[in-house]
């Protein structure tokens, strides 16, 4: 039962340019420049940074390969996809496991993503009413503080983001995401830069980078390792079925592996610029490097405070942010709102409503983490930081070993070199090592070694 030459029934993309575009859209978000700065800053920088990048590289790429090309044999939503791989394959239905807990994920991912999406939301006016001028790093963490700890404003910020990324979903993801990736995202990574180019008037620059790139281990755990291959996955919207989704919209062959590996290098390029942005400033201004979700809150505005133009510049800076933010949002949903229109046989805009509301009551628990339930800890943990390990840590690297032991062991060599359709015989033989036996090893070694194991 090949569908190949089928479109999808949600459509299709324009162009390879306009997948590649969305792809990027998905992976550049705020896991790039909100949480790749903050949990390096935690887990205490360049061992970090350089296993999240081996973790990129080696892993993240050959699966990225894998889900684009699961994709587009599958043709329909991640369960589906997965149930008629199974069938064409002759391997046991159970392999639909992937594509429920890839939708689930991506439902619990976006409860908080929406949460801090409207942070964003919120600094845009903070920015444009000149609240960052001359701003301390002490004024930005009482400015932080303050926003925060209102559950009310918390409620209304993350009910804008969750309507307006609903009613985009509803319209069907293609509208108006080619542009918004074309233009708004290079034109965030030159805002990027300019932060950049303050953070190297700081005097702290090379404390930044230091910081970064010096490899020291010490601070480095096992459960570091786990958080840096997470947000590999994260980062690169791996092991929950969007990229795989977004891979069923592809109309013709195109180079997967091309496409990854570009895809691969511009979100880490992103993340690389915001930290190499972000740290002179945590060290110029005292802050604290590990001082969690807040860290690029109680940065940024600094940096834009004590420029010319800031108010103006501050103000684009958070608006792109909202746009990057977006652009990935509406691939964490479109796993679920294309199963309620295939399984629950519903109008793209109910399945878009339902889901919009369960996300939305599920993202009020975040809200509540960082003001009334802030001291309200589970195994030391709050109900954000759970959400976070759970998802990130455990099911995108859970998806993304059944993903590779799918596309490694269940699809034959000859379908998986056909539709990868690689130039390269070594190329192809590289990618069905890794995804055959080294990253279903690898992820599983660093899972147990993190969960205490050995
Ligand atoms: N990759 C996005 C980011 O870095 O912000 C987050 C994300 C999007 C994760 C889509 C997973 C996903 F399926």
């Amino acid at each position: 039962m090949n569908n190949n030459d089928q479109p999808s029934i949600h459509g299709q993309w324009s162009s390879r340019l306009a997948f590649v575009m969305a792809a990027t859209g998905s992976a550049v978000g705020l896991g790039n420049i909100w949480k790749f700065p903050y949990i390096t800053g935690e887990n205490g920088g360049s061992a970090f940074v350089l296993f999240y990048v081996l973790c990129v590289a080696t892993l993240g790429i050959p699966l990225m390969m894998a889900e684009v090309m699961l994709g587009r044999r599958g043709k329909r939503t991640p369960i589906n996809a997965m149930r008629a791989l199974a069938a064409e394959t002759g391997t046991s239905q159970h392999w639909q496991f992937i594509g429920w807990s890839g939708t689930l994920a991506g439902v619990l991912i976006l409860s908080y993503y929406s949460v801090i999406g409207g942070w964003t939301i919120g600094y845009i006016f903070h920015a444009a009413n000149g609240h960052f001028s001359d701003l301390s790093g002490k004024g930005a963490s009482t400015l932080f503080g303050d926003f925060v700890g209102d559950p009310w404003v918390q409620i209304g910020w993350h009910t804008v983001f969750m309507l307006i990324t609903m009613s985009i979903v509803a319209r069907g993801v293609r509208h108006g995401l080619e542009k918004a990736v074309t233009y708004l995202m290079p034109a965030l990574v030159v805002l990027l830069l300019v932060v950049l180019g303050y953070a190297m008037t700081t005097g702290y620059f090379m404390k930044g980078l230091a910081f970064l790139f010096t490899p020291d281990f010490s601070h480095f755990s096992g459960t570091s390792a786990l958080t840096a291959l997470g947000h590999a996955f994260f980062t690169l919207s791996l092991g929950m079925g969007a990229i795989m989704i977004y891979g069923s919209y592809v109309p013709q062959k195109i180079s997967i592996a091309g496409t990854s590996v570009a895809i691969a290098v511009a979100d880490t390029m992103v993340a690389l610029i915001a930290g190499m942005a972000i740290f002179p400033i945590v060290f110029a201004n005292a802050l604290e490097p590990g001082a969690g979700p807040s860290l690029i809150f109680e940065t940024i505005p600094v940096a834009f405070g004590h420029m010319a133009g800031g108010t103006l510049f501050g103000t684009l800076f958070f608006v792109l942010l909202l746009i990057a933010a977006w652009t990935s949002s509406i691939s964490l949903v479109e796993p679920a709102v294309t199963m309620m229109i295939e399984n629950l046989n519903m109008t793209r805009h109910r399945a878009a409503f339902w889901t919009g509301l369960v996300t939305w009551l599920l993202g009020l628990g975040t809200t509540f983490s960082f003001n009334v339930w802030a001291d309200v800890e589970v195994l030391g943990l709050t109900f954000f930081e759970h959400l976070d390990f759970l998802t990130s840590n455990l099911m995108l690297p859970i998806g993304g070993i059944c993903i590779a032991l799918f596309a490694g062991w269940a699809m034959s060599k000859h379908v998986s070199r056909a539709e990868l359709n690689m130039n390269s015989d070594v190329g192809y033989a590289l990618w069905h090592a890794l995804i055959r036996v080294i990253a279903p090893i690898a992820v599983s070694i660093v899972l147990l070694h993190a969960v205490g194991a050995f």
